[in-house]
């Protein structure tokens, strides 16, 4: 049921994508236009295909405008002027591009494979929105050279939330041919742990698959595990029995973060937990408080389920207490809601896709590609990786490999081109 309290709540910035809300609605103009609800019961009108070739022109068009609104923007980026461009007053949480996205042709590649245009009831979704700016991303990455790194997040992203990468999963034959083909590959999840076996029994059937692989060693040498957001670091070996190596922070961590100083580190940790405690208290959640090194969250107790408003008002107090606090602003943290748990963690995913690209030896924001499913702006911890590179949000596994499966088919497109 809807209730105006729902509805007013659903309103809410935290919950809200500004860039895909913005395009939702200048597709709704010509949806309300051109669609035809009345032809499903009056015989008089044109055919559904007629409808759909006008209704698909004129989403295309759109499309194409916002491309060169996109174009422009980056433009102003490069000159230093990106809080001035048109894009940036018509959407001002919008941030920056690495690259150009080819939102035209993204479009017409989604409209056949979910007839958008035929539609007569449903208007273009967030959802319709959310696919047409991954399939332009990875259309302009494909386009522009080879994608050098790809990182993933992990629950939801490459196995249900909680979940592990089981040998039957299809995401590894795809990410293994991603590696054949030289990308290189990061895991960066917030799951935190110190060592490899507890790594290794979330992530076996991947690891597995890729010690038995064939491929050439260099490119098996092209993973790695980036954990607790940004703060450990393992990679793939078939010398140990995990098949992860710990990296020494000496190799990877950025500049920066050798600024991190542990004094902070504990401060911080101490106040996000007495935070979490005086909710755990206030709203009587039947909550665990876990204390890690590097991280301090609460997980549910034998078997209860949060509601999603619950966790939501502890990240949102938390994250408040945090960010007002001296040490906060000092200390890059993330804090997030795990579906079914509340996590703060030392540094974020941006630092963690910044540390994979330094490990590789330098990749750019723009042959990086972050896929995860956590992209709201307050609460979500893969937001942040949007500062380190391009992004593709999925919804589940599932649209990972349909997203994997799509880069392939545009690669060989690509090469089919230019051969
Ligand atoms: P991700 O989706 O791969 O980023 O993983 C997020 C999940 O990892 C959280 O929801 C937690 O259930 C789990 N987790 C385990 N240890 C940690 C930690 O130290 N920090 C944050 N999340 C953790
Ligand atoms: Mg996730």
């Amino acid at each position: 049921m809807t209730t105006r309290y729902r509805v007013e709540y659903a309103l809410k910035t935290h919950r809200r994508d500004q860039l895909i809300e913005w395009i939702k609605g200048l597709l709704a103009v010509p949806f309300v236009l051109h669609s035809q609800p009345t032809a499903v019961f009056e015989a008089h009108h044109a055919s559904v295909d007629q409808m759909a070739l006008t209704t698909q022109r004129r989403y295309a068009e759109i499309l194409r405008d916002v491309e060169e609104l996109i174009n422009d923007h980056i433009k102003h980026q490069q000159e230093g002027t990106h809080d001035r461009s048109k894009l940036k007053l018509l959407v001002p949480s919008v941030a920056n591009f690495f690259t150009p996205l080819a939102l035209h042709d993204a479009f017409i590649w989604q409209d056949q494979r979910r007839y958008i245009s035929y539609r007569r009831f449903v208007p273009p979704s967030f959802n319709d929105v959310r696919l047409i700016l991954n399939t332009a991303q990875v259309m302009s990455l494909v386009r522009g050279g080879p994608l050098e790194l790809v990182t993933f997040d992990g629950d939801v992203t490459l196995y249900d939330d909680g979940q592990c990468l089981t040998p039957d999963n299809p995401v590894i034959p795809r990410i293994l041919k991603l590696m054949r083909n030289g990308s290189k590959i990061g895991i960066v999840t917030a799951a935190g742990y110190t060592e490899a076996r507890r790594y290794y029994d979330r992530l076996y059937g991947l690891l597995d698959a890729l010690h038995a692989s064939d491929m050439p060693a260099a490119n098996k040498q092209g993973l790695i595990v980036l954990g607790g957001e940004s703060n450990y670091c393992f990679k793939f070996t078939g010398d140990t029995p995990d098949f992860l190596k710990w990296v020494p922070r000496s190799e990877w961590l950025l500049e920066e973060m050798l600024m991190w100083q542990d004094a902070d580190i504990t401060e911080l940790l101490d106040l996000a937990e007495a935070s979490l405690r005086d909710t755990v208290k206030n709203m009587r959640m039947q909550a665990t408080v876990v204390r890690k090194d590097r991280a301090v969250g609460i997980i549910p107790q034998d078997g209860h389920k949060f509601c999603r408003e619950t966790l939501e008002e502890t990240v949102l107090i938390t994250q408040k207490i945090l960010e007002m606090s001296a040490v906060g602003s000092r200390l890059p943290f993330c804090a997030f809601n795990g579906g079914n748990d509340v996590f703060v963690d030392i540094g974020d995913k941006s630092w963690g896709v910044l540390a994979c690209q330094r490990y590789f030896g330098g990749i750019e924001g723009g042959k990086t590609l972050h896929v995860g499913d956590q992209f709201l702006s307050a609460g979500a911890n893969d937001f942040k990786a949007r500062l380190a590179c391009t992004t593709a949000w999925i919804a589940n596994p599932a649209e990972t490999v349909q997203l994997l499966d799509e880069i392939s088919e545009l690669d060989e497109l690509q090469q089919r081109k230019t051969r």
